[in-house]
């Protein structure tokens, strides 16, 4: 099978050209899109403009179909009207064209998704992938093919860039020349009709010329894709994406601008989290972590040092290491001496390592080669502030020299603040391979996305071993629910449902008279709770369907005539299918556990603290299945409820692997069980250690 880097290669980093639609006039997009591509670079014998009504366009012979071009064309860029795409996109498919990018907008951003169904038909057909439509097109810094209407190229480099908006794609361009920032590729995505996100994930995570791939996203389509892919490629490449579309309100904007629905914000992260994708939430932001990725070689363990010469700046940025978890490390004696030869008496070595106002290019240099030596020293971040005492030039100098001097094995960062002279001088440094910001704050969140990266390389996943369920079972139930048209199951049902995943469930059965209520409740052993078992009750309490507290077998018999009584009463059209006989629990530390089914990306399960505050609490935390143990770890470890669980004011630790394995077991029911929506079980009760914990209310919502 012809890997998606092979299939990919004719639409990015294509030999031959052809616009269809290449326009006389200039101020046309076609008729842009064919000069870009000319003073783009792209070989001119490689471009073919097609267009029925001219002889010759910009020097190039015109033809009157991409049928007439007399050589091979492995990719066209589309540019006429939306109504006139179907008939040429049927003459590539003639030709043998291998992939098109379809600049033309009219498909499903105005509501026309069958027009635009029917360009995919036309392309799969011919064996053509295709981009777009509704795109500014492709600028491809490797074969220098400025194949869209962008202004220009951007400059050569080695971060390929895939935005959703077309309009903030030709906005970057001139952003990231003002700040030099390298593209390998800059691709538009359009309406995705056939060509999306995963599938460029996937190319760039193969190609060589790009060591970074970042993206502007609204909508992810194929989420378990996404997720799969997204996570084999993250371990090769960082992937930085700014994904918009968390307001309500800019949900419905998107869904005019492009015609896709925003997937649930909180699904996206724990995709993001668990496939290794680092999250940006602004473009700077994007950029500076690019950058950091670009340049730079990955840590190889947590111990950074701040060098500075300015204590209020090295103070700031102790304060934001500290908030991204970055570890400052503490300088062991040897060290220091070495430091205190490159600072004066009242200089600082601890960390940051304060050279103090009066530091020279020498003392920079010297106190970072040593840092630079020592193997215990993993990172390290280089604060400059602008003094009389030094120029900006002398210390972008000396940090060049150490590096060289030494060798590029660690990350080093900077920040050089002032005026004019340090602006420039953070452009040569980064420009020479030593990310530069003009905080240190944006260094050291720079940073942390080098390690927030190189923690999930290094990050281990087991996964759980078969675990024992009775599927048939579970599966039995829901399909008895389904065929009766049901959207949820009853309490027992969901109790049951769980039960047959392992998930503990206080002991149960349902009774139908009240003789066998008094019997069951004999085998259970009290205290008790009956509850009505009914399809079409929802909140029993108000139709007198529950009593609590019952201690004997006439408590049990009184408790089944007067709820059968008062339920005849009050719901005399619900369908009864008699009385639940559950043990009284005893109560633990209140979690819940939930799962709910994303559209896009399939199962997502939830864990926080439980009880009748869950919604005002909001102490939740999320992850999409399939989970590692380590995920579930991770996802406990979020919440304050891990706080409650690990106990404290004396309080002895809770049984944290049990919850560990309900939320395996909830998951793998999620999974196994497509017809389940939703999964609530809160609270869970958590007792001691070795104890395990106890589902006290399941609730099973159905598609
Ligand atoms: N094959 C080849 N060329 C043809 C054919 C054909 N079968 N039929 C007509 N043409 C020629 C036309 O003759 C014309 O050339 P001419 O001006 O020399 O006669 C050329 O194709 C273009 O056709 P026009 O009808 O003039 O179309 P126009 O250039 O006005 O618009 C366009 C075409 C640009 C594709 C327009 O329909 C469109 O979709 N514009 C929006 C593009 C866009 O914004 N994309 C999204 C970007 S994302 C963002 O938000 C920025």
């Amino acid at each position: 099978m012809t890997s998606i880097y092979e299939k990919l290669k004719y639409l990015l980093r294509p030999e031959t050209v052809a616009v269809i639609g290449a326009a006389r006039e200039p101020h046309k997009i076609g008729h842009q899109v064919l000069k870009n591509l000319i003073e783009g670079g792209f070989s001119r014998n490689k471009i073919f403009p097609i267009n029925p009504h001219a002889e010759s366009i910009l020097g190039l012979k015109c033809y009157p179909s991409v049928k007439n071009v007399p050589q091979p064309v492995d990719m066209a860029v589309i540019v006429v009207p939306a109504r006139i795409v179907p008939r040429v996109l049927e003459d590539c498919v003639e030709k043998g064209v291998k992939a098109v990018a379809v600049i033309s907008s009219g498909f499903k951003e105005i509501g026309k998704a069958e027009e635009e169904k029917k360009l995919v038909e036309i392309a799969r057909k011919g064996g053509i992938r295709l981009l777009g439509p509704n795109i500014v097109g492709i600028c491809d810094t490797v074969r220098s093919m400025n194949a869209s209407f962008c202004q220009e190229l951007p400059e050569k480099g080695d971060i390929a860039f895939i935005t959703q908006s077309g309009a903030l794609g030709i906005a970057l361009i001139g952003w990231t020349k003002l700040k030099h920032i390298g593209l390998s590729d800059l691709v538009s995505i359009g309406n995705k009709a056939d060509v999306d996100e995963v599938d460029l994930i996937e190319f760039f995570g193969e190609d060589p010329y790009t060591k970074v791939i970042t993206l502007y996203l609204e909508g992810i389509s194929r989420g378990r894709e996404f997720y799969a892919i997204a996570k084999k490629v993250s371990k090769k490449k960082p992937i930085i994406i700014l994904k918009a579309g968390k307001a309500e309100r800019t949900i419905s904007a998107i869904k005019s601008h492009t015609g896709s629905l925003a997937g649930s914000d909180v699904a996206y992260d724990a995709v993001f989290k668990q496939a290794g994708v680092i999250r940006a939430p602004t473009f700077p932001d994007l950029f500076d972590w690019a950058i950091a990725f670009s340049k730079l070689p990955l840590p190889s363990g947590e111990n950074v040092v701040i060098l500075t010469n300015g204590g209020g700046a090295g103070v700031m940025a102790t304060d934001e290491a500290e908030i991204r978890g970055i570890k400052l490390m503490d300088i062991p004696p040897d060290l220091a001496d070495k430091i205190r030869e490159y600072m004066p008496p009242f200089g600082s070595v601890y960390n940051p390592i304060d050279l103090t106002g009066m530091a020279t290019k020498d003392w920079y240099r010297g106190s970072l080669e040593v840092l630079l030596e020592d193997p215990r020293v993993h990172a390290v971040l280089v604060i400059y502030c602008h003094t009389a005492q030094t120029e900006p030039r002398d210390i972008g100098d000396a940090i060049l020299e150490a590096i060289k001097s030494i060798g590029k094995s660690k990350p080093v960062v900077a920040s050089f603040i002032g005026g004019e002279e340090c602006h420039k001088e953070c452009e040569r440094l980064t420009a020479e391979g030593v990310p530069c910001y003009e905080s240190p704050e944006r260094a050291v969140v720079a940073l942390s996305a080098l390690y927030n990266y190189w923690r999930f390389l290094k990050h281990k996943e087991t996964y759980p071993v078969a675990l024992d369920v009775d599927k048939e079972r579970a599966y039995e139930i829901i399909r008895r629910a389904v065929e009766e048209g049901r959207k949820a199951l009853t309490a027992y049902e969901s109790a049951m449902v769980a039960k047959a995943y392992g998930i503990p469930v206080p002991e149960q059965a349902l009774a139908k008279s009240e003789e066998e209520a008094v019997n069951v409740a004999e085998k259970i052993g009290y205290p008790l709770v009956l509850s009505i078992e009914s399809p079409h009750i929802l909140h029993k309490t108000e139709v007198g369907g529950v009593k609590v507290g019952l201690n004997s077998a006439e408590e049990v018999a009184k408790a089944y005539n007067e709820i059968m009584e008062s339920v005849a009463k009050r719901a005399p059209q619900a369908e009864i299918r008699g009385v639940v006989v559950r043990k009284m629990i005893p109560e633990g530390r209140e979690v819940i556990i939930g799962m709910h089914r994303d559209p896009a990306i399939g199962p997502l399960l939830m864990f926080g603290s439980g009880g009748i505050l869950v919604e005002l609490l909001k102490d939740v935390s999320f992850r999409v299945s399939p989970l590692s143990i380590e995920d579930v770890y991770e996802m406990i470890k979020e919440t304050k409820a891990y706080k409650m669980l690990k106990g404290f004011r004396g309080m002895p630790e809770a049984d944290i692997e049990k919850v560990v394995d309900v939320i395996l077991r909830t998951a793998k029911l999620a999974e196994d069980i497509p017809e389940i929506l939703d999964i609530d079980i809160n609270p869970v009760f958590v007792f001691e250690r070795g104890k395990g914990c106890l589902a006290a209310d399941v609730k099973v919502v159905l598609k």
